[in-house]
């Protein structure tokens, strides 16, 4: 049993706190290879960010549960290189699905977990959550639950009401569960497709504009709980840039929309106190080797094309801190 502490993480239960109080949000990145994590250190480092380190089970598996703790432990130590005397870095699983997991997570070191029970019957999603609180906080590690399910973009989002959270089902499930936040599907979805343009309206430019997040469920969920942390997937705005990017050196991202940032900006001021970010580093990334890739067809040290693509990502990363999620000079 290695506990998250002895590798200088932190839960998320004070940071949460601190930014429901403080009006901002704390920024959940993916994160599958040195680069990545790289580009998180720096950019929190960089703004006085707490952060969160978020590992899918995809992740775990492409890049081994082992390497991934001792590259979060590395995080802390590179995080104090960089002039953080203290960081404020969590290592959360994201989207686990089964107690086995977010055991298993715990015991190799990960400060936070979510159990994500939301495709279960309300009753069973009830149940697993509970168990997993109940494992993870003899630990003092900390639970994300879901409630409601995030529309897939297969999915119609705004005629779909019932895969929104019900603002009726939040206080019986924080309670029955004890879960220390909660997941809400209020109208993102995972990906860089989040909307059809069918879903959109265009303004005077000419450019898609998807339908608003349902800040209404929101405020209704709030009223309920109020002060407790809620959290934000599928918070991906799919840069437009960096997507004529990918698209001008060969790439074929077709109808690619996301959440705009200003009602990110919008949510951060909120209770919600966490915001899931994925696509939009893949899409920096991507661009950056792909323009690296076009320019310079002879380049093969892969330090040429992650580098450029680390530099971009940390320079994502930075503006959504400072510039939609507002936690950076919050340690
Ligand atoms: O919510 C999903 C995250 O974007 C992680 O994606 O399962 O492909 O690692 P992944
Ligand atoms: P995006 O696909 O919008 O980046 O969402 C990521 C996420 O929710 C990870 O859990
Ligand atoms: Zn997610």
């Amino acid at each position: 049993m290695v506990n998250y502490k002895d590798l200088g993480l932190v839960n998320t239960r004070e940071m949460f706190a601190k930014a429901v109080d403080g009006g901002y949000a704390i920024p959940a990145f993916n994160f599958n290879n040195l680069e990545q994590l790289q580009a998180i250190v720096q950019a929190a480092s960089e703004t006085n960010s707490p952060v969160i380190l978020q590992v899918s089970s995809g992740a775990r598996k492409y890049a081994n549960q082992t390497l991934l703790r001792y590259l979060a432990q590395g995080a802390v130590e590179y995080a104090k290189e960089l002039g953080c005397k203290n960081p404020q870095i969590a290592l959360h699983l994201d989207h686990g699905d089964t107690f086995e997991l977010c055991k298993s997570c715990i015991e190799m070191g990960f400060s936070s977990v979510m159990i994500d029970g939301s495709h279960l019957p309300y009753e069973e999603n009830v149940a697993l959550t509970k168990k997993v609180v109940e494992y993870a906080h003899q630990f003092d590690v900390t639970v994300e639950g879901e409630l409601g399910v995030l529309a897939g973009v297969e999915d119609d989002v705004v005629a779909e009401h019932h895969t929104y959270t019900r603002p009726e089902e939040v206080v019986d499930f924080v309670t029955k569960t004890g879960v220390d936040s909660l997941a809400i599907s209020i109208g993102t979805s995972h990906g860089a497709n989040k909307f059809t343009p069918e879903q959109c309206t265009r303004n005077e430019d000419g450019l898609l504009v998807p339908p608003p997040l349902r800040f209404d469920i929101l405020e209704e969920i709030e009223k309920r709980i109020p002060g407790f942390p809620i959290v934000l997937h599928g918070s991906s705005s799919v840069p437009q840039d960096k997507v004529a990017t990918i698209n001008k050196y060969g790439g074929q991202l077709k109808d690619a929309i996301g959440i705009p940032e200003d009602q990110l900006r919008h949510a951060a001021g909120s209770a919600v106190c966490k915001i899931n970010i994925d696509s939009d580093g893949r899409l920096a990334m991507t661009a950056a080797v792909r323009e690296v890739f076009a320019k310079s067809p002879a380049e093969f040290d892969p330090r040429k094309y992650l580098g450029p693509a680390r530099d971009s990502l940390k320079e994502l990363y930075k503006h959504k801190i400072e510039n939609v999620l507002g936690s950076n000079n919050k340690i």
